[in-house]
This record gives structure tokens, C-alpha cells and sequence, in this order.
């Protein structure tokens, strides 16, 4: 299962980069609006610190302003992914970038009918938004669960990327169905490193060598 982190912080995504569990970038609007710095020089340089997809999206509501945006977004780097909006004209753009060999991924997709169509439209990536499904009373986990097994049935090859994740029960119930990717705001991916048992177990092994230090004379 990939794991993508889903933020424009120049500091988070170097943290976890750092750490070789960070597959691939998702950021939107929203995110870039939280960072301070211009949105451009952010993007250029997530696209720099990250081997993996970096997903970059259009603004852009029309077609060929969509297509224009994607392919501009596409020269920041190799491993751009062009973000396009689940909309009539965003599956147009999808067709049009995707025979210019660009990678897209569909976002704010909220059923898995959205996610078949964006899927034969040619996206590489499509993000069902989960947590924003909870929030309305509608359980998210079972659109993912649909769209595993539509895209499983009928062999397409984009790929499953769960977004609007909330907490660490997510994951597990994403890696289950068999989805993907999960792209995971920081704190999340920090919550699932943490358990208080291996922070108790570390410290009792520490001070449990320190009395073989003093027992021992031994520095080490
Ligand atoms: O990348 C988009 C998605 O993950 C947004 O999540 O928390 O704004 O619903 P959220």
C-alpha cells in the first residue's frame, strides 16, 4: 500500500521524506493557501524534494484552460500528476491531458459512479474523499469498498487513492478493501508511528541498561 502525505509544508514533507515512508504528494488549493510563500515556488519545490508523484491542481473550470493549466503545472517537473476536478469539463481535460501522455488524477469524487467515469475518461488516479463522506452521514469506506471491486471486475488500471482521511482506522479499513494509496494529512501519519506501549517499553529498556552501565562500569 503506498502512502502519499497530504500537505504543501515544505517542513513536514522533508520530515517524513527523510524517513523513506512518504511515496508521492497530494496537496489542493486549500493546502497551498495555508503555507506562507508564493503557491508557485511551493510547488516547484515539493516537486524538487520528492522522487514520487507530487499531485498539482488546476484552478482552472474550463477544459482548455484545464489542459492549458495542466500542462504548465506538468513542466514544474517529470513527477507531476495534473489534478483536475470531478466535472464534465475536468473528464474532458482528463481525455485531452492523458493523449498527451500527462497522469491525472480525479479529485472531489463522492460516488463510485464518478469514480467509474473518471476512471474510462483516463485517469491515473482517482480520490474518493472519505472523511468528508462521514462528516455527511454517509459511510465513506463503502464507496471505496464499491470501487475496488468495480475496478477489480472490469480490469482498470487507475488507481485507488483514498483522501479526506481522519484517522488511523481509515488506513487500516483502506489496506483491507485493497485501495491503493492513502494520502494522509501529517499528523496522521504521525499518529499511526506512535503507540504508548513502545514508549514505555523504550524507556524500561533504557534505565534497565543503565543498571548494567553502573553494575559493570561499562560506558557503552
Ligand atoms: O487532498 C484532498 C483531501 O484529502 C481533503 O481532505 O480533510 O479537506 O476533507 P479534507
Amino acid at each position: 500500500m503506498k502512502i502519499f502525505l497530504d500537505t504543501a509544508s515544505i517542513e513536514s514533507i522533508k520530515k517524513f521524506v527523510d524517513m523513506g515512508i512518504v511515496d508521492g504528494i497530494t496537496t489542493n488549493p486549500t493546502l497551498i493557501s495555508r503555507e506562507k510563500g508564493h503557491p508557485e515556488d511551493i510547488m516547484r519545490e515539493i516537486v524538487k524534494i520528492v522522487k514520487g508523484p507530487v499531485n498539482l491542481e488546476v484552478v482552472a473550470t474550463k477544459t482548455e484552460e484545464m489542459v492549458e493549466e495542466g500542462l504548465r503545472l506538468k513542466k514544474f517537473g517529470e513527477n507531476v500528476i495534473v489534478k483536475v476536478p470531478m466535472t464534465s469539463d475536468g473528464l474532458k481535460a482528463v481525455r485531452k491531458l492523458d493523449e498527451n501522455k500527462i497522469k491525472t488524477n480525479v479529485t472531489l469524487i463522492f460516488s463510485s459512479n464518478q469514480a467509474l467515469l473518471a476512471a474510462k475518461a483516463g485517469a491515473s488516479y482517482v480520490s474518493p474523499f472519505i472523511g468528508r463522506l462521514d462528516d455527511a452521514g454517509q459511510e465513506g469506506m463503502t464507496v471505496i469498498k464499491e470501487i475496488v471491486q468495480i475496478f477489480g471486475n472490469y480490469g482498470y488500471s487507475s488507481e485507488v487513492l483514498v483522501a479526506s482521511v481522519r484517522h488511523p482506522i481509515h488506513v487500516i479499513e483502506a489496506g483491507k478493501l485493497g485501495a491503493h494509496i492513502v494520502t494522509l494529512p501529517p499528523d496522521i501519519l504521525g499518529k499511526m508511528m506512535n503507540h504508548p506501549l513502545t514508549d514505555k517499553g523504550l524507556a524500561l529498556f533504557l534505565s534497565d541498561w543503565e543498571k548494567v552501565k553502573k553494575e559493570h562500569k561499562y560506558t557503552i
